[in-house]
């Protein structure tokens, strides 16, 4: 693999969050017998939530009742919280007067419903064409093979090679008459962190008759994104990874699809008129939001856009780039590290990095990285088959991300939990068990036997209150 920076980025141990979130001082066990502060290098996966967040759904709870069908007052209210939490959750990702904002319940199911909307060819009346390239996460590879014709491209070495594949299969489409509906790409990859430039795929892909769909998942909580701004027809982005982990996401972009398509889900709310084997559907946000809507889901994603959006764009990318090279060099120093890329020229990777270690399982690794240090990181191929065959991994690698509730502290804990492992191998013993690696006479408490009242004992007891320190 080519050098993936030259730079050598100083140790980011004084780098703060950039805004607060819920559980930043839990204590979790080690198998030594001490407790230390959880490093939760996992937020690409699921963040904790901002602070305010909490706040806001503290505060909405109470005036918690059904939404659009009561006629009571605090269902009005809880109505209007609703419908103003999809007004700022459209307005964060910069919508268009007349784009749609369809909550969901994260970005699977966005793009599942939106590929039940990619309308038929209209000359052939075959189902749409969709493009997508093989870096994707199955979330954005899946829900294109059901319904839609979908072509899964392998990208090129750099950036600029994938783009003129993808300029050269646009192309050779339109001119056979086998136009693409849809050319659905990541906004950052959920293994790298990378993305392709965001202007020439729009660019692209309008050239050639075919609307833009982005993966925002991993884009959306890190970096500024808007569809007026960038040509984007419809984003997808889930509000567990956007510091607002309450089971909300949200679709939004261009209406005429989606007041066309397939009504994502079938029943109450989603329907104008109903009659013994007979329907008329909505159209707009309802359409596709059958059932009762989760208005705090709503409300807290909502809230996390306002606390985003409140935070200069520069801010937000400087502490992630900080952290992120600082992971990438730190890594690349350390002797068996390999880090995964896929372009040699991806420009402002999110905070995603993604490595392995000769001669350690990646599930070894994570288990030894939680069970000796406290840090939490995710190991797998990160529902992205395809890519991490191509990348070499196989295997599994492992993956290490940050956001913005991160301490710089956390990754120089990674850091230095890698070296050590590397130099003098893990000091527990550890075994794979029904296909996962664990710690042998494991010490620790078990979560699941803790029962309730173990469980929540989990949770932060304040730093005063640890009976340990951290390892040098
Ligand atoms: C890039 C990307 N797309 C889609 C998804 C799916 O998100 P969700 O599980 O919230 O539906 C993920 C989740 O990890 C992701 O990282």
């Amino acid at each position: 693999m080519a050098a993936l920076t030259t730079a050598r980025p100083a140790r980011v141990d004084d780098v703060a969050p950039v805004l607060p979130v819920v559980g930043a001082d839990t204590l979790v066990p080690l198998v030594d017998g001490r407790r230390v502060p959880y490093a939760n290098l996992d937020v690409a996966a699921s963040a904790p939530a901002l602070q305010e967040v909490a706040a806001r759904v503290e505060r909405v709870l109470p005036l918690y009742a059904s939404v659009h069908r009561g006629a009571g007052y605090l269902s009005q209210v809880s109505t209007a919280l609703y419908e103003q939490a999809r007004r700022t959750v459209g307005e964060f990702v910069g919508a268009r007067d007349d784009d749609l904002t369809v909550v969901v319940r994260n970005t699977t199911d966005a793009l599942n419903l939106l590929a039940g909307c990619v309308p038929a060819d209209p000359v052939t009346g075959e189902p749409g064409r969709v493009l997508v390239l093989d870096v994707e996460h199955h979330a954005n590879l899946l829900p294109w093979q059901r319904g839609t014709e979908a072509t899964v491209l392998t990208g090129g070495p750099t950036v600029a090679a994938t783009l003129a594949e993808l300029r050269a299969e646009l192309a050779d489409a339109a001119g056979t008459g086998q136009r693409y509906a849809l050319l659905a790409v990541t906004g950052a990859s959920n293994v790298t962190g990378e993305a392709l430039p965001l202007a020439a795929v729009v660019e692209a892909a309008h050239a050639y008759g075919a609307r833009v769909t982005l993966d925002g998942a991993q884009l959306v909580p890190h970096r500024r994104f808007s569809l007026a701004g960038t040509g984007v027809d419809y984003v997808a982005f889930s509000g567990h990874k956007t510091y607002a982990p309450f089971g909300a996401g949200a679709l939004v972009g261009r209406r005429d699809w989606l007041d066309a398509g397939t009504p994502y889900l079938a029943g109450g709310g989603a329907v104008r008129r109903v009659r013994a084997g007979e329907a008329v559907w909505h159209e707009g946000p309802a359409r596709h939001e059958a059932g009762s809507p989760n208005v705090v889901g709503a409300v807290a994603l909502a809230a996390a856009c306002e606390a985003l959006a409140a935070v200069d764009p520069q801010r937000l990318r400087a502490h992630e780039e900080a952290l992120r090279s600082r992971l990438v060099a730190g890594l690349a120093e350390i002797d068996r590290v390999e880090v995964a890329h896929v372009w040699d020229d991806a420009a402002d990777p999110v905070g995603v990095v993604t490595f392995t270690v000769t001669g350690y399982d990646p599930g070894l690794v994570a288990a030894y990285l939680s069970a000796e240090h406290g840090v939490g990181v995710r190991d797998g191929r990160f529902c992205a088959h395809p890519l991490l065959g191509r990348l070499g991994f196989d295997a599994g690698a492992v993956r290490a991300s940050v956001g913005v509730g991160t301490p710089g502290s956390d990754v120089e804990r990674l850091l230095a939990a890698v070296r050590l492992l590397v130099e003098e191998g893990p000091r527990a013993r550890y075994d794979v068990v029904d296909g996962l690696w664990v710690v042998v006479d494991d010490p620790r408490p078990v979560p699941e036997g803790t029962g309730l009242e173990g469980l929540l004992a989990t949770a932060a007891l304040g730093l005063d209150e640890a009976f340990g320190c951290l390892p040098d």
